[in-house]
């Protein structure tokens, strides 16, 4: 998708259609020729409610170039925020699409950084669609979306602005297109191809532990849940620099690529086993993130560190009652697991990889990963589980998710959850049974990053949808890789916003 920007007014593009945003119950902002026809309209048809429609034919007005309005709801002016805005567009874009239209305008009124995100965002993600493997072709994605600004405007700023944007959506996307692909094609040594590509393309410094690696390092959790599968597991690591001191502490962003997750020896029941393999899509989401991050050249040192395996029923497998030794690491002593269900594998190979990613001294470590169905109960796909030891960069993750959308929900990691992962033959178990099995599960991540500050987003609910959403078809939604750039872009500037009030 192309992006021209202009302070040109929306009514003088020559153009297929322009797309126009209006709020419940005030008339929309248009040329004196053009209000006779609103008027006629509006009662009946299009009372600017969230996310309604309507095009509209101009022909015969002289006061708009375009061949179509689009008229479109963002509801009650005083209910908007950005992720009705997200909405609204990405509902006028497919309603466009649906009509055969590949190129449209919109105005903004007052182009700051998060009105423009928020327009290019929408744009960008609705734009994506997943056609790899299929050979006849979809509806036309949108070509062009002209971007009106008041006269006056910086323009040099504002298209820094709009390039930004456009990198953190391309690289979300980027994490979608990973994550798409199914276990037959994307397995733990095609996602280290990728890590390896993208470091060659951006910059990142790759290091890459295979197999042989894992064994000579001691790396118990991840040789274990990858053992059943013909596909070797492995242990990515990327590498951004970006910070004026080189010996910043670097932020880690550490994430859970099962590539497939059949549950192993305690094998899923077959209904929807099909969705495990989007069990990448943590391991996604850092690949995503780092791809931004290097592109957008944050000031900031940031480490990703992908843990990739895929999880099969076998001769080789892991079993019920084994007892997998974690990676050690340089400075302490290793944790013991006794495995109780070979399906609460996330949390073994994450284990390793906090312990990998602890050793080189993270100012912070973030983890995704699509850890728990527990998470799905409790919070379905509106929000990720938000889990933690750190107040402070829990509120910093929280506030990030209402600026973009990918909302955060804390969950409590009391004393209480944490002695229901006792073993009595091992350091700890790797199921806390089904009653607050999200905490549980975080509570056992937790055993691995000691002191530092760490925050776990179980993402479970939100990394794909089986159901289209305004601004996201059905598939992997590339959820985390926008809100890590904001968490992080924050971090950079060292000015963070005042807590956002939850979005309505
Ligand atoms: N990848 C799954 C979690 C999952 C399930 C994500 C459904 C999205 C949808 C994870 O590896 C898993 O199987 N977890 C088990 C843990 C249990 C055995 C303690 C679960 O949640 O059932
Ligand atoms: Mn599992
Ligand atoms: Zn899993």
């Amino acid at each position: 998708m192309k992006i021209n920007l202009t302070t040109q007014s929306l009514f003088q593009q020559k153009l297929p259609s322009v797309v126009l945003f209006a709020f419940e119950g005030e008339p929309p902002k248009v040329p004196a020729s053009l209000a006779p026809l609103l008027q006629g309209l509006n009662r009946q048809e299009f009372h600017g409610e969230n996310q309604q429609t309507l095009l509209l034919h101009t022909a015969g007005h002289a006061d708009i170039a375009a061949a179509r309005v689009l008229l479109v709801g963002l509801g009650k002016h005083q209910d908007v925020t950005r992720e009705r805005t997200r909405r609204a567009f990405g509902t006028a874009l497919k309603r466009l699409r649906d009509a055969g239209i590949d190129r449209t305008a919109v105005q903004v009124h007052c182009p700051s950084p998060d009105s423009l995100q928020t327009i290019v965002e929408a744009a960008g993600l609705v734009s994506y669609q997943f056609t790899q493997f299929k050979a006849d072709q979809h509806k036309p994605a949108l070509a062009a979306l002209t971007i009106c600004v008041p006269e006056g405007s910086d323009l040099p700023a504002t298209q820094q602005l709009i390039k930004r944007a456009q990198a953190i959506t391309e690289s979300a996307n980027y994490a979608r297109d990973i994550a798409n692909q199914p276990g037959n094609v994307v397995y733990p040594s095609v996602i280290a191809a990728y890590a390896r590509q993208l470091a060659k393309d951006t910059g990142l410094k790759c290091t890459v532990l295979d197999k042989a690696a894992l064994q000579a390092g001691g790396f118990g959790g991840l040789l274990a849940v990858g053992g059943g599968s013909a596909r070797e597991p492995y242990l990515i690591t990327l590498e951004h620099r970006g910070a004026r001191a080189s010996s910043a502490k670097p932020i880690a962003l550490v994430g859970k690529a099962l590539t497939f997750d059949s549950g192993g020896i305690s094998l899923k029941p077959g209904e929807k086993m099909d969705e495990m393999k989007f069990d990448k899509c943590g391991g996604c989401a850092v690949l995503g993130a780092m791809r931004a991050i290097a592109l957008l050249k944050l000031p900031v040192n940031v480490i990703g560190v992908i843990a990739a395996a895929e999880n099969m029923p076998s001769a080789t497998s892991y079993r019920p009652g084994d007892i997998v030794t974690s990676y050690k690491g340089a400075d302490h002593r290793a944790v013991t697991i006794e495995v109780l269900n070979t399906d609460a594998e996330g949390r073994v190979v994450l284990g390793d990889a906090l312990v990998y990613a602890r050793e080189r001294h993270p100012q912070a470590i973030i983890d995704l990963a699509t850890l728990t169905g527990a998470c799905v109960v409790a919070l379905g796909g509106c929000a990720a589980g938000l889990m933690g030891n750190d107040e402070a960069l829990q509120e910093k993750l929280r506030s990030a998710g209402e600026a973009t959308g990918e909302r955060l929900w804390p969950l409590p990691l009391w004393q209480d959850y944490k002695d229901k992962i006792k073993s009595d033959v091992a350091d700890i178990k790797n199921t806390g049974g089904r009653e607050g099995g999200a905490i549980t599960a975080a509570a056992f991540l937790e055993k691995y990053v000691g002191k530092i500050p760490w925050a776990h987003l179980d993402i479970a609910g939100t990394a794909w949808t089986t159901e289209e959403r305004p601004y996201l078809a059905k598939g992997a939604t590339g959820f985390g890789v926008r809100l890590l750039l904001e968490t992080l872009t924050q971090w950079g500037s060292g000015l963070n916003r005042p807590p956002a009030a939850p979005a309505r």
